[in-house]
């Protein structure tokens, strides 16, 4: 499983031949006007609530590369609505895709569209892959049910918002890789804004006090799990 890390909440996601995309919001981020959004692999694009800043690119990729639209109910109907294919799930749910099993778990947020529309309820995913498993918080809060993730799945990598203001800072997330049994750990939604912007060596020092590896990517750098 490779990780590429696209800047904000969006990622990309290789398991085997299939391209997963994560939150897709590129083009309006300034500092990831190195990443084209035209030359994107897209066969599944994964959405964890409607926020513009996860979502702002999806019409476009999804309308190129014919990528199936993974969200709640809300939020694929919305899409549906734009013509595009999309799988509907709900909180607790979990479907077998081609590349893996895919959860969709719960999250302590909002979820509208730009425009008003109702997004639904916000979420994150498990995703449950031929070899590795991980997660994706989404944008949250620290919750509890973080604590049910582990008795289901063993996780090689917790990817958790680490920016605070609008999601959990350093310090939540740092309990929340506790609640999910993970110690490696990929942060995100930091620095894209002024409110989220953090000391980068002061995060990684809290994680590495409790034996735990927070890795912060450059925009566009993959990890290989
Ligand atoms: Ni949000
Ligand atoms: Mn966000």
């Amino acid at each position: 499983m490779k990780i590429t890390f696209y800047g904000h909440a969006s990622l990309g996601i290789e398991v085997d031949d299939v391209s997963i995309l994560v939150d897709p919001f590129i083009s309006p981020n300034e500092k990831a006007a190195h990443i084209n959004i035209e030359t994107l692999k897209a066969d599944y694009i994964l959405l964890t609530h409607a926020h513009e800043d996860h979502v702002a690119d999806v019409e476009a990729i999804a309308k190129r590369t014919n990528a199936v639209i993974v969200s709640n109910a809300e939020i694929v109907a919305y899409f549906n609505r734009k013509s595009l294919e999309g799988h509907p799930m709900n909180h607790g749910g979990k479907w077998d895709f081609e590349f893996g099993t895919v959860k969709y778990v719960n999250a302590i947020h909002s979820s509208s569209f730009a425009d008003g529309s109702n997004g639904g309820n916000p979420g994150g995913f498990v995703i449950e892959g031929e070899r590795k498993n991980i997660y994706i918080a989404g944008d949250t809060a620290l919750t509890y049910d973080m604590k049910l993730i582990p008795k289901h799945t063993k996780l090689d990598l917790a990817i958790l918002p680490i920016g605070d203001n609008f999601t959990m800072g350093v310090d939540d997330a740092l309990i929340a890789s506790d609640f999910v049994a993970c110690d490696k750990i990929l942060g995100y939604h930091f620095d894209t804004f002024g409110y989220i912007e953090i000391d980068h060596e002061d995060a990684k020092r809290k994680f590495f006090n409790k034996d735990k590896d927070l890795m912060l990517l450059e925009i566009g750098e993959s990890i290989e799990l």
